[in-house]
């Protein structure tokens, strides 16, 4: 086999089809089940989206009703789980934190070793419901602040929100939230949903594919990377008495400087899209209005800078993480628990792809060429 047959890193290999999402790098687009992402941030809420995503159509207002109930019924986390929480160290990293989580909900569930479509749809929507609560459950303890226990009369962003402040946000925080949660939910076949379908396709169950998920996005290259561009920024120095023009200024001299020493800036690149990613436009407004409402220019000044610097230097678009990580930092987030909402909101694309694995299943088993030691003997 010579090395342009082999695809390292199955680039460009088109492994099956899919129902989910579509994403065309040559016209920037991303639709779920045929909407385009841009028009779903605008006008539905998550819960809205990831009942598209599971069930192909967007629900009635019967369906509506009764999906909202039983996510909301489903929002508080067991003490068994929270006793599991407590026993980690807060020098964990949340997302262990999270995959802990998603493995001792997974063996504990009522229906663990039923992988039938209606037991992982209950499974789907259990994960979707408590996953919130994990992650705000996280970051209170890690700042001994008290608990928070979710309300059932608020929205699900409203009420993540809720739960990691112990008060409710602003109408617009609320609904950038929102956007962000819409736009990270779904992408085809990235590395952690292919883990999850890796995972399905041995007849594993749902549990185990979400939590093998949140190791594959845990790392810089996937999802670590909206937590990357916040340390990115905060590297730089945030100075919250600097102008915009400032801030620009420094950030392009930074950027310039690591470009020279060959470093990988996290946020810019994308596998797929080279021409800029479809979701960037749409969260970047979402940025644009969190920075109003905080009056934080001098976080504009840094984002500008860095990346018109990259852009000229190496033509290279920023990527989702890269206006997500300050928008998530303008709500108040620390730093680490940025890719912890990312899982979230994902598990809802991860849960839509189990289950289209599991209705047409093939093992997912490649080639390997073997460049190790000839044969010999003992
Ligand atoms: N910073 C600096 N240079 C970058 C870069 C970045 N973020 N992303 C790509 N490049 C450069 C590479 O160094 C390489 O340059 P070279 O040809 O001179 O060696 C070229 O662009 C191609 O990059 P490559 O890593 O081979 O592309 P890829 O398709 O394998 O990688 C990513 C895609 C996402 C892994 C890559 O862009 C990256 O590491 N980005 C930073 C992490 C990130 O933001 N991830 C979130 C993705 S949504």
């Amino acid at each position: 086999m010579t090395d342009t047959e082999m695809k390292k890193g199955l680039a460009g290999v088109v492994v099956d089809y899919t129902a989910v999402s579509k994403v065309n790098p040559d016209t920037n687009s991303l639709l779920y089940r045929g909407y385009p992402v841009q028009e779903l941030a605008e006008r539905c809420s998550f819960e809205e989206v990831a009942y598209l995503l599971w069930n192909g159509e967007l629900p009635n207002t019967e369906e509506m009703a009764s999906f909202t109930a039983r996510e909301r019924a489903g929002r508080a986390l067991e003490p068994a789980v929270k006793q599991v929480i407590d026993t980690l160290p807060v020098t964990a990293h949340p997302m262990d934190v999270c995959r802990t989580a998603a493995s001792v909900m997974g063996a504990r569930h009522p229906l663990a070793e039923d992988s039938s479509h209606e037991a992982s749809m209950a499974k789907a929507v259990d994960l979707f419901a408590a996953m919130p609560a994990v992650v705000a459950y996280d970051q209170r303890r890690r700042r001994g602040q008290d608990i928070v226990e979710a309300r059932d009369d608020l929205g699900y962003s409203a009420n993540f929100l809720w739960m990691s402040f112990g008060e409710e946000l602003a109408p617009e925080v609320v609904e950038a939230f929102n956007v962000s949660m819409i736009l990270y939910a779904e992408h085809s076949f990235n590395a952690s949903t292919f883990t999850a379908r890796v995972v399905t396709s041995t007849l594993s169950d749902l549990h185990s594919a979400v939590t093998a998920a949140i190791g594959a996005l845990k790392g810089p290259l996937h999802g670590g990377a909206n937590e990357a561009v916040m340390h990115t920024f905060e590297e730089i120095g945030i100075r919250s008495e600097e102008s915009l023009e400032e801030a620009a200024a420094r950030a392009k001299a930074w950027m310039e400087h690591a470009l020279a020493k060959k470093k990988k800036v996290m946020g810019f690149g994308h596998r797929v899209y080279k021409h800029g990613d479809s979701r960037v436009p749409t969260m970047k407004a979402a940025l644009d209005k969190m920075i109003a409402h905080y009056g934080r220019p001098e976080l504009l000044g840094l984002y500008n800078g860095l990346e018109k610097a990259m852009d000229e230097a190496k033509g290279i678009k920023p990527n989702l993480d890269y206006p997500a990580g300050p928008s998530y930092h303008l709500m108040g987030f620390d730093t680490y628990m940025f890719t912890p909402i990312f899982v979230a909101s994902r598990i809802t694309g991860w849960t839509a792809h189990i289950m289209e694995q599991a209705a047409s299943n093939s093992l997912i088993r490649p080639l390997s060429a073997y460049n190790g030691t000839d044969q010999r003997s003992l």
